[in-house]
């Protein structure tokens, strides 16, 4: 006999059925599924959603089940799904914030040995215990903001060894975790110093030697790359990404941040699971990625601290494009953890809507990740990860404004 469980009266619940059917394109307040005094059966032992719907409506073979729950008061909606974060790292970078609060860019600071340089520094001296621990504590602040499957890059080791490294922490972390935690490689995050001046023979090596030896460990999903000038050339990138899905791995792309160097049409051409930033993406581009079942992954986080504009969300939407919203988690960038405050900041400054931002945060994250048939919605077959608020609305999510736990 299946552990069948009961939950009643929950005073509102949003399934999210409509925006799954329109694979997240063009979310509306229709497509969210709402349903006040809702009732769902899960069954214990799988751990996924039997039935969801009206209590009026429950089927009378549920109507006895002896384990059941009340949901009185509580808004359930899809537990969040953070689908881009670099928290694998040691140091700070506040140096940086406060160069920046003087004028000086991202790149220029990056260039005189600041930026993701000095985190690699940091993250090399780290002991593997003191990544873990850091990671944790990250991890516990994510859960604290309602997120329940969240993505973690590698990229602030730069040689084979670190990088490994930062994969077992990932692999650690995962073990004892209750999120959903997913590993991508992101060796060409920058030239490492060993490098310098030879960023190709780095590709190279990636491509030659790296690629091959982490698909063999299994402990990646995910092959990431930074195109931007003074990181990665569209072509470096398509060298990387070809060898990447040579070796099984799914594809993402860091496109469009500062400058528009071709990124975006190069992870459309090769099927990427997302292309992220966008905040300099092309109307052209814009064009393709509405067209594309690659997610367009925005983070606003990134362009408030870096005091650079923000990406086109509503011009990506209205294309028909899939558009998730991240944090961007890393210690340049986006030292937030807070994904609810990024639906905040997208609806004032991205002029998106309330719907389309829960769509960006639930549905359309897990897309990023392929796992849009797992979590992000709360349907029959889907995995029982629910996000309680402490609200009378699912609205209560961006309208709190960095409250929301
Ligand atoms: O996504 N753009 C590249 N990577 C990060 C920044 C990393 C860093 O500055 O340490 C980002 O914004
Ligand atoms: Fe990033």
């Amino acid at each position: 006999m299946e552990a069948l469980v009961l939950y009643e009266e929950i005073s509102q619940l949003l399934t999210l059925e409509g925006v799954e059917k329109k694979q997240g394109r063009h979310p509306e307040q229709k497509d969210l599924g709402q349903l006040e005094n809702a009732s769902m059966v899960v069954n214990a032992d799988s751990n996924l959603i039997v039935w969801v719907g009206k209590g009026d409506d429950l089927p009378s073979q549920y109507k006895d089940l002896p384990h059941r729950f009340s949901g009185k008061d509580q808004v359930w909606i899809p537990e969040l799904v953070e689908c881009h974060t670099h928290l694998i790292y040691g140091g700070t970078r506040h140096h940086d914030f406060a160069l920046r609060c003087e004028g000086k860019s991202y790149q220029e600071i990056a260039a005189a040995g600041g930026g993701i340089l000095t985190t690699m520094k940091a993250t090399r001296e780290a002991s593997g215990e003191a990544l873990v621990e850091h990671a944790a504590k990250d991890l516990a602040r994510f859960q604290k903001f309602g997120i329940g499957t969240l993505e973690i890059k590698t990229g602030y080791g730069l040689t084979l060894e670190s990088e490994l490294r930062a994969l077992e922490v990932i692999r650690a972390l995962s073990e004892h975790a209750a999120m959903l935690l997913v590993p991508t490689f992101l060796p060409a995050h920058a030239t490492p110093p060993e490098y310098k001046g030879r960023t190709d023979a780095y590709v190279d090596l990636i491509c030659a030697e790296w690629l091959p030896e982490v698909a063999k460990t299994g402990l990646a999903s995910f092959f990431d790359v930074f195109v931007e000038n003074g990181y990665f050339s569209a072509q470096q990138a398509r060298k990387l990404l070809h060898s990447a899905l040579d070796q099984g791995f799914k594809l993402k792309v860091h496109s469009d941040q500062f400058s528009s160097l071709g990124g975006t049409q190069l992870g459309i051409e090769l099927g990427a699971s997302s292309i992220d930033h966008l905040d300099h993406i092309s109307n052209e581009d814009i064009r393709a990625l509405g067209e594309s079942k690659t997610v367009a992954v925005l983070l606003p986080g990134a362009s408030l601290f870096t005091g650079t504009p923000y990406p086109p969300a509503r011009e990506l939407i209205d294309a028909g494009a899939r558009v998730a919203l991240s944090t961007d988690y890393n210690p340049g960038t986006c030292p937030s953890r807070n994904l609810p405050l990024m639906t905040t900041i997208a609806c004032t400054q991205m002029k998106m809507t309330v719907p389309e931002a829960i769509a960006a945060v639930t549905y359309n994250a897990a897309a990023a990740l392929d796992l849009e048939d797992r979590v992000g919605s709360l349907t029959p077959g889907k995995e029982f990860r629910v996000c309680t608020l402490d609200a009378d609305s699912y609205e209560a999510l961006p309208y709190c404004f960095g409250e929301m736990e």
